[in-house]
């Protein structure tokens, strides 16, 4: 997925590339690179791993520059080597490229520039994009060779490029890949994100796909691929850069965890008015167009997968509305058979996942009206929508979603009380209980996390376990998956999510008494009383019962070994409650297990390519 970072600026410039790719590192941490331009000569220093050690090695603070570019590495195309390492550079070392994305032609142009007696040094698809441009400026200026180049490369890119013999100028060029540009003062950025910047301007200018940016230290211009100059907005961002640091937790995760009370209240703040919910201006979409609507589809990936399994069962049970939910790769490749009356949801805490941006596009070739939810304001998602609305998590650096997650869940609530007053599926009163339940959320949460002893005590006694089970039924069967998701993600420990009683189909072979068995149970009308025979089940097998139960449930404690205890709410509620103690049971055993908890191996925070 890769993260990139650029300034022009008239000061040094490494320690803001230092400070930006230390903050972009969730995207890729394999190998990293920077590569500064002094006396009109490119100083390039890369090396493999994370930042920490690369930097320990090289120093990047040693070199001078006031431009550079620095990307973090996720490979695709080429192994873990320094030679693959960005930046790479053309056969005249005069052409540096940082790159996010995957040129999907590379190896037949690599060919025809071999032939043009062009010498690769690495393994890339990327190092094409440095020859083409090279092979390019045998008659052309800088630009015009780069828009040449762009336009016979296939796939996504977001790119950070430098001219040696033009060191005031650094080039950007974005198509399916993130990319932004922060405007700052006597100095200008480009990043792949906005919290990698925050500590030196909340301008940001979004670049669009197949737009280029010329930045120099007092100006910017975009062009299309033809060389228009193109307007573009200059965006405020409200996010604090405070919000993007770790303020002494130990792991971004934790913090984030922990941030979820604040989380939800700002994600409901304003929006409930009069027992009414009210989405600001962004969200677009009519009442008429919503009476109408007949059938929704959830494409997402992930841990927002999860949660559109969860807005599944709000939606239908409360708002009577048929849903489904589609991997957002698999729905891009379908053929799915849409009408007007269809509203198709993105979900997406990026905003920037490359299945979930496909996916919308192949909804909107159907002309079908399409609605984010989505926590990062002016991410590609939101601009491709015809409505959003925002999570208000706040930026989430974690590879293991947390706090995005359970924004999700409560914006997929308040989309379907929305609708279930719009279509009148629910009373006054119900419409009413459901607006108290979600308010009362964030102080539960709390008393949730006061639950961690209990969780740690798990986490101590059964890190060592190499399997383990969740079980959840009807809105809590997606929050097992979401659990045994968190464990395998950060504690790298085999994990299965099932619905309870299909448990019985196959898993419940592997039950003995070395397999610790997460079981969901909150006390409901629907199904606690078939859970509690599922725990029997598991106990008849010696199977370790961690049981997530309803405040005052005196059965399940005589059933389980540990019994975690979430507040009385409403039955679809407690999707929100439930999900916290397995975030925490993951974090506590991936910690005591010694694994890099924020920056999981092989993982990326957001997935760029397909
Ligand atoms: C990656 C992340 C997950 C995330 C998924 C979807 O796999 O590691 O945490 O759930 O992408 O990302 P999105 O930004 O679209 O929600």
């Amino acid at each position: 997925m890769c993260g990139i970072v650029g300034v022009v600026s008239n000061k040094d410039v490494n320690q803001k590339l230092l400070n930006g790719l230390a903050n972009l590192e969730y995207r890729g941490y394999d190998s990293v690179g920077m590569c500064f331009i002094y006396n009109k000569n490119f100083r390039i220093k890369k090396g493999v791993g994370k930042l920490e050690e690369v930097h320990k090695k090289v120093n990047f603070l040693k070199f001078p520059g006031n431009i550079g570019i620095a990307h973090c590495r996720w490979s695709t195309h080429g192994g873990v080597t320094e030679k693959n390492a960005h930046p790479h550079v053309d056969c005249t070392n005069k052409i540096s490229v940082v790159h996010n994305g995957i040129i999907e032609n590379y190896s037949e142009l690599k060919v025809e520039l071999m032939k043009k007696g062009h010498k690769f040094n690495s393994e890339t698809d990327t190092e094409v994009i440095a020859h083409l441009i090279e092979e390019n400026l045998k008659g052309h200026k800088i630009e015009d060779s780069i828009k040449l180049a762009l336009k016979k490369i296939e796939g996504s890119y977001a790119l950070g490029i430098l001219f040696a013999d033009e060191p005031e100028k650094l080039i950007a060029a974005r198509n399916e890949s993130p990319l932004i540009i922060g405007i700052g003062d006597n100095e200008n950025f480009i990043a792949s994100d906005v919290p990698s910047i925050l500590d030196y301007t909340k301008k940001i200018v979004y670049l669009e796909d197949r737009e280029m940016a010329v930045l120099t230290k007092d100006k910017v211009s975009i062009f299309d691929l033809d060389g228009n100059l193109k307007n573009k907005i200059i965006n405020i961002i409200k996010w604090d850069a405070a919000a993007a640091q770790k303020s002494g937790y130990r792991h971004f995760m934790l913090k984030e965890i922990y941030e979820q009370p604040r989380a939800i209240a700002d994600t409901l703040n304003e929006r409930i008015r009069n027992n009414n919910v009210v989405f600001e201006k962004e969200f677009a979409l009519t009442n008429e167009f919503l009476k109408k609507i007949k059938r929704i589809i959830i494409v997402a990936c992930g841990t927002s997968w999860h949660a559109s399994l969860v807005g599944e069962f709000m939606l239908e049970e409360l708002a009577k509305i048929p849903v489904e939910v589609e991997y957002a790769s698999e729905f891009r490749y379908r053929h799915p058979i849409l009408d007007k009356d269809t509203l198709i949801i993105a979900v997406s805490q990026s905003g920037e996942t490359a299945d979930t941006i496909a996916a919308l596009k192949e909804a909107k070739n159907y002309g079908v009206k399409t609605l984010s939810i989505c926590n990062v304001m002016g991410s590609s998602i939101t601009r491709i929508s015809d409505g959003v609305i925002y999570t208000r998590a706040g930026p989430e650096i974690g590879v293991a979603s947390t706090k995005a997650f359970t924004t999700q869940l409560a914006v997929m609530y308040l989309f379907t009380i929305l609708l279930s007053k719009l279509k009148k599926t629910l009373n006054d009163k119900q419409i009413k209980d459901m607006i108290d339940g979600i308010r009362k959320i964030p102080l539960q949460l709390q008393s949730v996390l006061d639950e961690d002893g209990e969780i740690l005590k798990c986490a101590e006694l059964y890190h060592q376990k190499l399997n383990s089970i969740y079980l959840g039924r009807g809105v809590n069967f997606p929050i097992a998956l979401e659990g045994a998701l968190k464990l395998k993600e950060v504690s790298y420990i085999h994990a299965e999510g099932y619905p309870a009683a299909e448990m019985k189909h196959g898993p419940i072979a592997l039950i003995d008494k070395n397999m610790p068995v997460v079981l969901i149970a909150p006390h409901d009308i629907y199904t606690y009383k078939k859970v509690l025979g599922n725990i029997e089940e598991v106990k008849a097998r010696g199977g370790i019962i961690i049981a997530i139960a309803t405040e005052g449930d005196k059965e399940i404690p005589k059933k389980a070994k540990h019994t975690i205890f979430i507040p009385k709410t409403l039955y679809t509620l407690s999707s929100i409650l439930a999900v916290v103690p397995l975030q925490l049971l993951a974090y506590h055993i991936a910690d005591k297990l010694g694994r890099d908890i924020d920056k999981p191996r092989s993982l990326a925070k957001t997935v760029t390519v397909e």
